[in-house]
This record gives structure tokens, sequence and C-alpha cells, in this order.
């Protein structure tokens, strides 16, 4: 009994488990933050970085990184991150400032600390939804530094495998406004049922004029990209096993699933990001970026 209560506390939080991505990625924003052709700043996530024992030697900064840019980790896959967060800033505003979206949840919000660091309208609410160690180690990093949300912020202890609308519900979300909902870095470590559970659940709280993001990855087998550079460098020089934390069981189609349900969708490669902004990964041999896509989808119409 006591084994199993501390193997649970070592894998719930950031320290170990699923809970190292959240830091691999604040990382990766930190360095993206101090780069001189920067994509995206996030003044906080060097200090979730430094905050936790496990990435506390991290490098924060691209001169700190071995390797530098030459790097699989630090160099191409922080790029990609720094990317990724620039390209989801980007369609957050837009929701917001022309689209109309008044509510904003980020599921899986990790170290995500888009609450405090965007420009929202003032009658914005965000919603965070991961789990409660995650977010029990982000409120006390965020309190360390002061940190002030720049619109109403209601985060949310729970675990997406499960049943989370009630909780989101109860928590003063309203299905009559419109809401912009992201999902990133998180699907891939959820198990096929949860994903359309989720997808399911986002459709049924989406009011007319909401929009989603999410990332997927559409390798019918995984592990094809087992000794590619990037996993490699990340196993050797995190002691992250993104394979091991994946869920290998065939994924849903997801796109397929919302446009069935009335829902506009495009899916994108992270490359046609790399090239619309100038900065960013290519395409190149034993990729493990090769799967990964990028979809945005559109609720209009009548529910
Ligand atoms: C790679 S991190 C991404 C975090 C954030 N979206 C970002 O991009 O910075 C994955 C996050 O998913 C969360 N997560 C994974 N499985 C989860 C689950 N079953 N329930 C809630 N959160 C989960 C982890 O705790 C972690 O914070």
């Amino acid at each position: 009994m006591a084994d199993t209560a501390s193997l649970s506390t070592a894998t719930d939080g950031v320290e170990g488990g699923v809970g190292l991505t959240a830091l691999l990625v604040a990382a990766a924003r930190a360095i993206e933050t101090h780069r001189p052709d920067s994509l995206a700043q996030d003044a906080y996530a060097e200090h979730f970085v430094r905050g936790a024992e496990a990435s506390a030697h991290w490098p924060v900064r691209p001169d700190q990184a071995p390797g530098g840019d030459a790097s699989p980790l630090w160099g191409r896959f922080a790029r990609y991150f720094g990317l990724r967060t620039r390209v989801l800033d980007d369609f957050l505003l837009r929701s917001v400032r022309t689209a109309g979206a008044r509510q904003v949840v980020l599921l899986g919000a990790g170290l995500d600390a888009r609450a405090f660091r965007l420009d929202w309208p003032s009658d914005c609410v965000i919603f965070e939804i991961d789990r409660e160690a995650v977010l029990a180690f982000k409120h006390k990093v965020l309190d360390s530094v002061s940190a002030e949300p720049g619109a109403a912020r209601v985060p949310i202890g729970a675990d997406l495998r499960d049943d989370w609308a009630g909780a989101l519900t109860a928590a003063g979300f309203d299905t009559t406004i419109p809401t912009v909902w992201l999902v990133e870095g998180l699907l891939f470590y959820l198990p096929p049922a949860a994903e359309t559970a989720l997808i399911d659940t986002v459709d049924r709280l989406s009011a007319p004029g909401s929009a989603l993001a999410y990332e997927v990855k559409l390798e019918k087998d995984l592990t094809e990209y087992r000794d590619s550079p990037l996993y490699t460098s990340t196993r050797q020089e995190l002691g992250i096993d993104l394979l091991g934390l994946f869920s290998r069981e065939p994924r849903p189609d997801s796109a397929a699933r919302l446009t069935d349900r009335g829902w506009t969708a495009s899916v994108h490669t992270p490359f046609d990001f790399t090239r619309r902004l100038g900065r960013g990964p290519l395409p190149e041999e034993n990729d493990a970026l090769a799967g990964n896509r990028w979809v945005f989808a559109d609720r209009t119409g009548a529910t």
C-alpha cells in the first residue's frame, strides 16, 4: 500500500512520468524566449524549470544548451515547441479578438502561462485543466514570482481520462458562450477512447462560434521512429522516454468525427508554419515529427 502511494506521488506531479514533459516544454519556451529570433515570449517558463528538482539543471537559455541549434533536443525539438507556442498563441488571440470567444479552455494545461503572459480582453475567462499535483507545482512557482493573470483564471484539477465535463461546468463554464479550446501536447498520452470522449465533450459543450485546436500524431506505428535523433536525445539527455509515455493503441480520426458533427477542420503539418513564419523545424530523415499534425476546427451554424 505504501509503495503504491509513493509511486503515484512520484508520477502525479512534474517530477516524473508524463508530468516531466510539461517541464520539457517549459525549458523549450524558456530557451525560445531568449533567442535573438524568438517566436514567442514566456518569462515564466524558466521559473518552472528552475523550480523543480528534476529540471533545475536543464538549460533555460540558448547559450546554456549543449549542442546549441545543432542539438536534436535543444535545437530542433525546442524550436518545434517555440513554433507551436507562437502558432497557438496567435490562434487563441484571434479567437477571442476577432471571432468573439469569451471562454478559453486549456486541456492538459501543464505549465502553459498564457493566462499570465497574453493580452486578453478583460471579460475573458480562462479555464485550465490538468492533474491536481501539476497545478499545485504551477501555483507554487507562480506565487513565488507574484504572477497575476491578465483575465479571470479558473484552474481545475482533473484527470482527462475521466469525466471532466462536470468539474468544468461546476467551475462556472457556460455552454451558451463561444469558447476556444486548446489541446496542446496532450492527446498522444491518452488512450484512444479518452481522446474520442474528449472530442465528444468539446463538441457537446461548444456554443456556435467556438473553435478548437489540437495536436495529434498520425503514425500507425509510433515505434517507426524509435531510433530518431529526437527521441534518442530526449531519452538520453533528460531520461524522458516519450514513446514509453505515449499511448500505442490505434488513434481515432478526430478531425473526421468533428466534421461529421458539423465542424469545419483544417489539418496542417508543423512544417507549414515553419515556412510561413520563417523558423522552426523542417522535414528530415527518420523524423519523430513526421506524423505530427496541428488541427484547427470551427463550430459554425446552429447547435
Ligand atoms: C507535454 S505536457 C503539455 C502541457 C501544455 N499543454 C503545454 O503545451 O505546455 C502534457 C500535459 O498533459 C498532462 N496530462 C497528461 N495526461 C493527463 C491526464 N490523464 N489528465 C490530465 N492531464 C494530463 C500532463 O500532466 C502535462 O501537464
